[in-house]
């Protein structure tokens, strides 16, 4: 099952580029960039990785990207993680980045989105990995700062696929920011926001998701269980959720293994994803690994979760045929 997972072709749709830093990268531009950071080695920063719901993570999540700061750091970064999903057969990702978080330090949104942007266009060069971009606002952040970021982002709107939302999600719901997801859907944008395990509100979060904002996918949503018209609206319109099962259990304790049968069950498109796998110590296929062994997964159920990946992967219809098709090979030769 192991070498099943590994080699089989997959898509990543919930990766957030910041979150994928790893301590080595960490110690190597805090050098390059004249930063102090708290630790001695890489391994005494892993024990600091104390986390235990959404405000823990983000506390140690920010105060990590002090040392990115050139356009470089932003290459290297993205490339970093290009290159290790493209070893774990991940053909297509999307990837989500944070500019609030870096223009509020006073680096310039286009050296994040070009370094960004270079890396993305050798990856696929180099290593065949095909990737898009989300723009993600920070819902801790005023709508207006986000509407200013979506404006920042117009001369690089070829370079973007859809905005997302994330951070704290506490006091912050998504029609918070109407106006400035419609906006971006004017401009050809595709939406997503998250709606994480657990939170206050989450009901009331999802269907604003849902109802207010219409949005294309949502991110995490694994709460609609717990309401049927919420599921029904989910499987209807066909709505990508984008799990992250290591990620849920630093909070819930579980890899969300039932709850993720219950959506394919339920005919809701369930995908997997490693959200911060720099802080979570999972990469795509150890979330299906694990994942699987919790759940005691088939191969099926297995290929019915990469190939919702691909189905609600916003790229055209040729592109997403040929990802199936690629996907159907391997099933129909994996021993
Ligand atoms: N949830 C909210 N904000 C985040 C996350 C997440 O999973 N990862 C990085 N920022
Ligand atoms: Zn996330």
């Amino acid at each position: 099952m192991h070498t099943f997972i590994e080699n089989m072709p997959k898509a990543e749709l919930h990766v957030h580029l910041e979150g994928t830093l790893e301590p080595e990268l960490s110690f190597e531009l805090a050098q390059r960039n004249h930063v102090d950071i708290p630790y001695k080695t890489a391994e005494e920063m892993l024990t600091a990785y104390d986390f235990y719901d959404l405000p823990s993570f983000l506390t140690i999540y920010y105060a990590a990207m002090s040392v990115l700061q050139q356009e470089e750091d932003f290459y290297q970064l993205t490339w970093n993680y290009l290159s290790k999903a493209a070893s774990q057969h991940i053909i297509y990702a999307e990837l989500f980045f944070d500019p609030q978080a870096h223009t509020s330090r006073g680096v310039d949104f286009s050296t994040v989105i070009t370094g960004i942007h270079k890396a993305q266009e050798a990856a696929k060069k180099e290593l065949g990995i095909d990737s898009k971009l989300i723009m993600c606002f920070l819902r801790e952040l005023s709508a207006e700062s986000a509407m200013e970021h979506l404006k920042l982002a117009k001369p690089y709107l070829d370079w973007l696929v859809g905005v997302g939302l994330d951070s704290n999600e506490k006091d912050n719901p998504p029609i918070k920011f109407t106006e400035v997801f419609q906006a971006a859907r004017a401009m050809g944008l595709k939406l997503t926001m998250h709606c994480d395990v657990n939170q206050d509100n989450t009901l009331t979060h999802i269907h604003q998701c849902l109802h207010d904002i219409e949005v294309d996918r949502i991110d995490h949503g694994v709460n609609s269980l717990e309401d049927d018209n919420l599921c029904q609206t989910i499987a209807e319109k066909g709505i990508g959720l984008t799990v992250c099962p290591v990620s849920n259990r630093f909070v819930v304790q579980s890899l969300t293994s039932d709850e993720i049968r219950t959506m394919l069950k339920r005919g809701m498109r369930a995908t997997i994803n490693s959200d911060d796998p720099a802080y979570f110590r999972a990469y795509l296929n150890e979330n299906f690994i694990e994942l699987q062994q919790e759940g005691n997964f088939t191969r099926t159920e297995i290929a019915t979760l990469a190939a919702n990946a691909f189905h609600v992967a916003w790229i055209g219809k040729a592109e997403k045929n040929h990802y199936l098709k690629e996907l159907q090979r391997y099933l129909d030769t994996a021993a």
